[in-house]
């Protein structure tokens, strides 16, 4: 059963329309995180679906029942935002309790309601406190709280951490996670930042201008990007993209980056003198020679260490080239590089027109 389905959604503001037609299914208990650049549309889908925007056109059913002309407080959506929106003049407990209350249920059942929740958040030292005297993390887990205690049928999440510092980002991010497989709510969540995407999402979808890019595992987006949009998009760093000609010689399907002849896998069409976009994830370049690797001349520029690994900026002839390399924590052998190895099974190879992968291999 999907619990949430949009099918074919617009939505215009005036004559300008900045949503094309989206289509999408979200399973009950599923946590489908919708990502993209600044402005293409992610908030607008979410506020549709939470009903804080009309929908243009199409249709939007929650488990089976049409949405499209039900008010928000009738739709069974809890959204958690990323100002928090606390009532500054109520305690954490009268600010969980606050949607409780509107709706008129007995006090002896929002009591236990509060303390319940206030336990899964870690809040219940601070139920007497103001909104002002917690912390950042704090605000957002009242946030949660005043989510949680509806027992909704979906979550959604409009940008929730992006108002924390990194360290506090990556561990609600965590307890978020942890929050959904305990209480496996239905769950939509919208972020800018592919690593939140990537780390929570059963299902991620890329959005576009307006438009639905890919959906797919994490996994499968890193792996398998359909377009160079995804590709620069999903990983951190992204994949590097080199544009080049196909060639086909005795040896199979390549392309000359820089002088260096990159071989690439068998999965390619044939097509000789085809402009493509060869992607190389920064994660598959080895510094060692291996079966079927292309040995790859690169001008070594900097050295980043992260600890565990490095990150190595370089170029191919003009072109920027960045790999990651594991170093456990030894980088003084890198200062002098200057060959690296690609493995022709992990080059993915782009359309130089449209951008559409051509060796798409089958979902996993
Ligand atoms: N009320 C409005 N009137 C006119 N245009 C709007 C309105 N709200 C949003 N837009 C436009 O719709 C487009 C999508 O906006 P939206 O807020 O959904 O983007 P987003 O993906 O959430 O971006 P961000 O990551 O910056 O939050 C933008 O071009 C925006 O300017
Ligand atoms: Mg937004």
């Amino acid at each position: 059963m999907s619990a949430v389905v949009l099918k074919d959604i617009y939505k215009r503001f005036g004559a300008i329309q900045v949503v094309h037609g989206i289509n999408l299914e979200v399973a009950a208990h599923e946590f489908v995180v919708l990502v993209g650049p600044s402005g293409c549309g992610k908030s607008t889908t979410l506020r549709m679906i939470a009903g804080l925007e009309e929908i243009s056109e199409g249709t939007l059913t929650i488990d089976d029942r049409m949405m499209n002309r039900i008010a928000p407080k009738d739709r069974d959506c809890a959204m958690v935002f990323q100002n928090y929106a606390l009532y500054p003049h109520l305690n954490v407990a009268e600010n969980i309790a606050f949607g409780l209350r509107i709706r008129r249920v007995k006090k002896d059942v929002i009591a236990s309601s509060i303390m319940e929740v206030a336990e899964i958040l870690g809040l219940t030292e601070f139920l007497d406190r103001r909104p002002a005297d917690l912390s950042g993390g704090q605000r957002q887990r009242v946030a949660m709280g005043r989510a949680i205690v509806r027992h909704p049928k979906v979550f959604l999440f409009d940008e929730p951490l992006s108002n924390l510092d990194a360290k506090l980002r990556a561990q609600m991010r965590a307890e978020i996670r942890r929050l959904h497989n305990r209480l496996g709510v239905t769950s939509i969540y919208v972020t800018h930042d592919q690593v939140e995407a990537m780390t929570l999402a059963d299902r991620i979808v890329v959005m576009n201008d307006g438009r639905i890019e890919q959906i797919g595992t994490p996994m499968d987006l890193f792996m398998n990007p359909v377009s160079t949009f995804v590709a620069g998009f999903i990983g951190s760093p992204p994949m590097n993209q080199f544009k080049g000609t196909l060639a086909n010689d005795a040896e199979g399907a390549s392309v000359t980056i820089g002088g260096a002849r990159i071989s690439l896998p068998d999965t390619v069409p044939s097509d000789p003198g085809r402009e493509v976009i060869i992607g190389i994830r920064p994660e598959y370049v080895s510094l060692a020679s291996g079966e079927a690797t292309s040995p790859v001349a690169i001008k070594l520029d900097l050295v980043e260490p992260l600890g565990s690994e490095a990150l190595l900026h370089a170029t191919i002839g003009e072109d920027p080239f960045i790999i990651k390399a594991e170093t456990f924590g030894d980088v003084s052998h890198l200062s002098g590089l200057t060959e690296v190895h690609v493995p022709a099974a992990m080059v993915k190879v782009f359309d130089a027109e449209n951008g559409h992968v051509l060796n798409r291999e089958p979902t996993r």
